[in-house]
C-alpha cells in the first residue's frame, strides 16, 4: 500500500474509534413482552423468601474483561398492601451491601412495577415479570427498564439453594437466547458464603 494511503486509513480508523467512544455502545434490543411467558396462577405468598441468583443474563451483562460476578441473594417479603419489599444482599469490597426497593403488583398476577420510581434518577420505566417458578426450587424472572433513555433487560435464574440442576440452567440459557442474547451475555455467578447465608 502506498504510504500516504496507509496514513489515510490509519487516520480514518482513529476517527472511527473516537466516534465509537463518544456514543455508548449499542445494546441488544429488548424483546417484545409477547416473547416473555408469565407464570400462570402466580402465588405471591409462596414466592416469598430468599432466592440465590444462580444465573444472570441481559443486554448489559457480559463476561468479557471481568471476573465472574459473585453470587448475591434477593429476599422477597409481602407487605400488607401485597407489594413486595425486595432486598438484595451483595458482598462488595469486603462488606455486605443491601439494596432495598418495592415491587408493586401490576396488570396481572406475577407482574410488577417498581414502587416510587421518581426516587431513582434517570429511570422512567421498570417492569418485572415472573416467567416460571415452582416456588420450592427455582424461578426465572424477567426485568426491563428504561434508564436515561436506554432500554435494558435481564433475566435472573433464582434458586432456593446455591446450586441448580443442569436441566434448569440449560432451560435458562435457552430462554435467554430466545430473547436475542448470546453466550457472552449469560453468566453463572460464583457461589460465596459471605453475606448471603444470613
Ligand atoms: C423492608 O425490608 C427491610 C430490610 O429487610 C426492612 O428494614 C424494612 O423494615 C422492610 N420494610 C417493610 C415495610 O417491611
Ligand atoms: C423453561 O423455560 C420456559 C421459558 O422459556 C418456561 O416456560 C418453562 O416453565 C421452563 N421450565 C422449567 C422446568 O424451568
Amino acid at each position: 500500500m502506498p504510504l500516504h494511503l496507509l496514513w489515510l486509513s490509519l487516520g480514518l480508523l482513529g476517527a472511527l474509534q473516537a466516534q465509537a467512544q463518544d456514543s455508548p455502545s449499542p445494546l441488544i434490543p429488548a424483546p417484545p413482552l409477547s416473547k416473555v411467558p408469565l407464570q400462570q396462577n402466580f402465588q405471591d405468598n409462596e414466592f416469598q423468601g430468599k432466592w440465590y441468583v444462580v444465573g444472570l443474563s441481559g443486554n448489559a451483562i457480559g463476561r468479557e474483561g471481568q471476573d465472574s460476578p459473585k453470587m448475591y441473594a434477593t429476599i422477597y417479603e409481602l407487605k400488607e398492601d401485597k407489594s413486595y419489599n425486595v432486598t438484595s444482599v451483595l458482598f462488595r469490597k469486603g462488606k455486605c451491601d443491601y439494596w432495598i426497593r418495592t415491587f408493586v403488583p401490576s396488570s396481572q398476577p406475577g407482574e410488577f412495577k417498581l414502587g416510587n420510581i421518581e426516587s431513582h434518577p434517570g429511570l422512567t420505566s421498570y417492569i418485572v415479570r415472573v416467567v416460571s417458578t415452582d416456588y420450592e426450587q427455582y424461578a426465572m424472572v424477567f426485568f426491563r427498564k428504561v434508564s436515561h433513555n436506554r432500554e435494558y433487560f435481564k433475566v435472573t435464574l433464582y434458586g432456593r439453594t446455591k446450586k441448580l440442576t443442569s436441566d434448569l440452567k440449560e432451560n435458562f440459557t435457552r430462554f435467554s437466547k430466545s430473547l436475542g442474547l448470546t453466550e457472552n451475555h449469560i453468566v453463572f455467578p460464583v457461589p460465596i458464603d459471605q453475606c448471603i447465608d444470613g
